[in-house]
């Protein structure tokens, strides 16, 4: 039972320190040499504390020193433990911050890299809340695990000094100590379970805050305020609940770990001079060995429940970061594919990760490598789905995609993406300037390339802007209208030296004049790249050179219509 309750967390503080370790071993090291020093040096003072007071010496052999010198070899040994204290205090700071910084750091890399679809990716907010709070919440367990194992070599270290002062009375003491402790094991566990329920409500209260703040405009125009401030008042109920009865639990193990130490030190000072006659000065190096002890064991208790707190928010932290390495990506292939031919699709289909049945199957097309080609079909029929695939950002479930005939492979659909420019349907952009948001996709183009590129994007509204290319875009680009976030993106694709450049829905906020200019920059285009778009406005359709008809996941007609691409 006992086992049963310290096993699983103990499994998690090894893990932990495992983790903090490899994030610097020299320093970790310094740090568990530091505490055995400081243990030592304040267990030799102990030792020697009765004869400094002038009673007899515990440990035979000491050389028979003045009170003076006694006295001085005392304060030094004391004056060292505390030195080597303040050693590892200063260093596990350094520890700490670094194992915050490599563990964001990872998780962020760990997400970066996870396939694009994958369940891992499914909860933005609550990965930003693992990457922001919880992390930080990791190092504070650490500095916590790191706080235990200094314990753990000071109290053995007291215990020793104890027991050489006197035997039976150290355990007489420890043996009341333990028996009263016992059930205190039992509340730490209820304590544990308890900060699991605590961190998911937590979490479930960051997503819902995140997930609100981004959504406020349909929120209001819904009307749904009232009904979005039940739900949050009854999330922070059930979080109130949870701390509540956390805060229980931790409260019994204090009140009953307070009782039991007054108990067994009482019982130990009374056995000791009524039964054991224990001389003065002993008494009183014993009676500190057992403060110490007592204080050290109750803050031991006291850190390792603060710290089964924290537990459960690292083995959620290490589990996303597990799950989104297992589906991580592979490093880009060393040169991208070039489509000089065509790009083609054999008996392809999709399934998204848990849907019942596939979004795409038997998608057979090719498609060449110069030309306009409009994929049009009822919303939900697949577009957006299919050009994710032309564009490497999903692997097909079956079949194959290929460039010029070499099926991509994963590796290569890395690579691949590095060769195509892409305006997406729910247009996004940065939280910083136009020049900045532009300059992702081109880092060498300059002032007089991005301007020029603008123009035939229909962009010209930038130069208008009192601060032009350095105006700030908002969160995602809100402080823009939709037709002129799609715009500068339609710029951002122009930029770049693509071999396929696919635009979903780019145009459908565009009025038809500002849309006609687009259309004409993309027929420049398709001179030089492959050009997908997914359309639905007779402009867009009629520049095709093709049209491939899309209903339920299935093509049902591709026209070909030679010759119209001047349209
Ligand atoms: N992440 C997803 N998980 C499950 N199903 C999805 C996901 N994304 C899209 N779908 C489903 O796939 C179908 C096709 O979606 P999509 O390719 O976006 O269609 P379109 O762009 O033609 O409107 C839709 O029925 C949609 O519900
Ligand atoms: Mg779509």
């Amino acid at each position: 039972m006992t086992a049963d309750a310290a096993a699983p967390a103990l499994g998690e503080v090894v893990a932990l320190l495992g983790d903090a370790l490899a994030t610097a071993p020299r320093r970790f090291g310094g740090l568990v040499a530091l505490s055995i020093g400081s243990a030592v040096l304040e267990s030799a003072a102990l030792m020697l504390l009765p004869v400094v007071l002038g009673g007899p010496a515990v440990l035979p052999g000491l050389p028979a020193l003045g009170p003076v010198a006694l006295g001085g070899v005392y304060l030094a040994l004391v004056g060292l433990a505390a030195a080597a204290l303040y050693g590892q205090a200063t260093e596990s700071e350094v520890l700490i911050r670094r194992f915050g910084e490599r563990l964001r750091t990872r998780l962020h890399e760990a997400v970066l890299g996870a396939a694009w679809g994958s369940p891992a990716l499914a909860h933005p907010s609550e990965l930003q809340h693992a990457i922001f709070a919880e992390a930080g919440q990791c190092a504070f367990a650490v500095r916590l695990g790191i706080d235990l194992v200094g314990r753990l070599v000071t109290l053995p270290a007291l215990l020793v000094a104890a027991l050489v002062l006197s035997p039976g009375v150290t355990l007489a003491v420890g043996a009341m100590a333990l028996v009263l402790g016992l059930p205190t094991l039992r509340l730490a566990r209820r304590a544990y379970r308890l900060s699991g329920t605590l961190v998911r409500e937590n979490r479930a209260l960051a997503a819902t805050l995140s997930d609100e703040l981004s959504g406020l405009k349909p929120i209001k125009v819904l009307r749904a305020e009232p009904a979005r401030g039940l739900a949050f008042a009854a999330r922070l109920e059930a979080l109130g609940e949870a701390t509540a009865a956390q805060a229980r639990a931790t409260a019994g193990v204090r009140a009953w770990q307070r009782l039991a130490t007054a108990c067994a030190v009482a019982g130990g000072a009374g056995y000791g001079l009524a039964v054991m006659e224990i001389d003065g000065a002993s008494m009183i190096a014993l009676a500190v060995a057992a403060l110490r002890l007592a204080s050290g064991g109750m803050q031991t208790v006291e850190t390792w429940r603060q710290l089964s707190r924290l537990l459960p928010i690292y083995e959620q932290v290490r589990r996303r970061e597990a799950d989104c390495l297992a589906v991580g990506e592979p490093a880009a292939a060393p040169t991208p594919p070039r489509l000089r031919r065509s790009l083609s699709f054999a008996a392809v289909a999709y399934v998204h990760p848990g849907a019942p049945a596939p979004t795409l199957s038997g998608i057979d097309l090719e498609l060449p490598a110069r030309g306009v080609t409009a994929l049009v079909g009822p919303s939900g029929a697949g577009k957006s789905t299919l050009v994710d695939l032309a564009m490497g950002l999903i692997a097909p479930t079956a079949g194959t995609v290929a460039v010029d005939g070499a099926v991509l492979g994963a590796a290569d659909r890395v690579a691949w993406r590095g060769r195509v420019a892409y305006v997406p349907q729910d247009g996004f952009l940065f939280h910083d300037s136009i020049r900045a948001n532009l300059a992702v996709a081109a880092p060498a183009a300059d002032d007089a390339a991005i301007e020029a590129a603008l123009r035939r994007a229909a962009a010209d509204f930038v130069f208008a802007l009192p601060d032009g290319l350095d105006t700030r875009v908002g969160d995602r680009g809100s402080r823009l209208s939709g037709g002129e976030r799609q715009r500068i993106m339609i710029a951002r694709a122009l930029l770049q030296d693509a071999d396929l450049v696919v635009f979903d829905e780019s145009t459908s906020a565009l009025d038809a004049d500002t849309e006609a200019k687009v259309l004409a920059a993309v027929a420049e285009l398709a001179s030089r790249a492959c050009v997908i778009l997914v359309a639905h406005r007779p402009a867009a359709i009629a520049l095709a050179d093709r049209v491939v008809q899309l209903e339920a996941g299935r093509i049902v007609a591709v026209r070909e219509r030679r010759g119209a691409a001047a349209g």
